[in-house]
């Protein structure tokens, strides 16, 4: 029989990851089927169960069930304990097993896709949600020179920061505390461009040969690339190039077997 995947969310209509999955599969060979599957507000660990009795052997979860996959869990990779939150199951005869693949599809996609090197660099990170706490570890692993993390609600990012001081040279902040400083990274982690809304990022916080990083991703510039472009930046990057590292991490999680990424990534570009 064919191994069953899939994805939850909510909203899941407009999901890539069967797509990308789709492709993996024919590129390695396995065989294996990945859908997109609607779990219910209220019903995401009811729609995991009957997915495992319709012999589901593991899932991806996005938004807004990473956290409630968390606690779903009978156990945990130690990168998703640091994340606190699951975006890949994998299910066996003895339970849930729960990871986390974006922090590393990000280190990734900005290593290999992108030829960034985060050691020795200065790096910011906006936003302090589930996105950010996910980032962090991996980010850290890299050994920036320093990694602040800025954040509306200036309590949250020192938090965070604070959370992860063992791991890494890490601050957190608000935004105004950013004045007069300078990144060669700049990474957003919040769900702001999802509104369009702007961060208020002071100007220059962009060092020269900046690249600045979306985890979201949409049809052109998101609210933050588009604001990054106007205050000059040239190295721009969105967050469809995580998208397929996180799920190439997830599919080796599963069957062992790593795909290519660079031609699904371009495939995915295209119009
Ligand atoms: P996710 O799991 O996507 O990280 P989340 O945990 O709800 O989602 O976190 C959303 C993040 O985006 C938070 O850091 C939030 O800032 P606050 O902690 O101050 O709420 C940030 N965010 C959302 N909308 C924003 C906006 N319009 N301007 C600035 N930050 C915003």
């Amino acid at each position: 029989m064919t191994d069953r995947y899939c994805v939850f969310g909510n909203p899941i209509g407009h999901s890539k990851s069967p797509a990308i999955h789709t492709r993996f599969a024919q590129q390695t060979g396995e065989e294996i089927v990945y859908e997109a599957r609607l779990a219910p507000i209220d019903g995401f660990a009811a729609a995991v169960r009957d997915f495992i009795a319709l012999g589901g052997r593991g899932a991806n979860v996005t938004v807004p069930f990473k956290e409630e996959a968390f606690r779903l869990c009978d156990r945990h990779t130690p990168r998703a304990l640091q994340a606190g939150a699951v975006n890949t199951l994998i299910f066996a005869g003895d339970g849930i097993t729960g990871d986390n693949t974006d922090g590393a599809g990000l280190v990734q996609d900005l290593n290999t896709n992108l030829g960034t090197v985060i050691a020795g660099r200065r790096v910011l990170l906006l936003g302090a949600g589930g996105a950010a706490r996910g980032a962090l570890g991996p980010l850290l692993a890299e050994k920036p020179a320093l990694l602040v993390v800025a954040n509306r609600t200036a309590a949250k990012a020192e938090a965070l920061a604070e959370h992860f001081a063992a791991d890494g040279p890490v601050d957190g902040c608000g935004f105004t505390a950013l004045a007069g400083r300078h990144f060669d990274l700049v990474i957003n982690a919040t769900s702001a461009s999802l509104g369009g809304e702007v961060l208020p990022l002071p100007a220059g916080c962009y060092a020269p040969g900046a690249l600045a990083y979306d985890m979201m991703y949409g049809k052109g510039d998101t609210a933050f690339l588009a604001a990054a472009r106007a205050a000059g930046v040239t190295r721009l990057a969105d967050g469809l190039g995580m998208l397929v590292e996180q799920a190439a991490e997830a599919f080796f999680v599963w069957r062992g077997v790593r795909p290519v990424t660079q031609p699904v990534l371009e495939a995915l570009r295209q119009p």
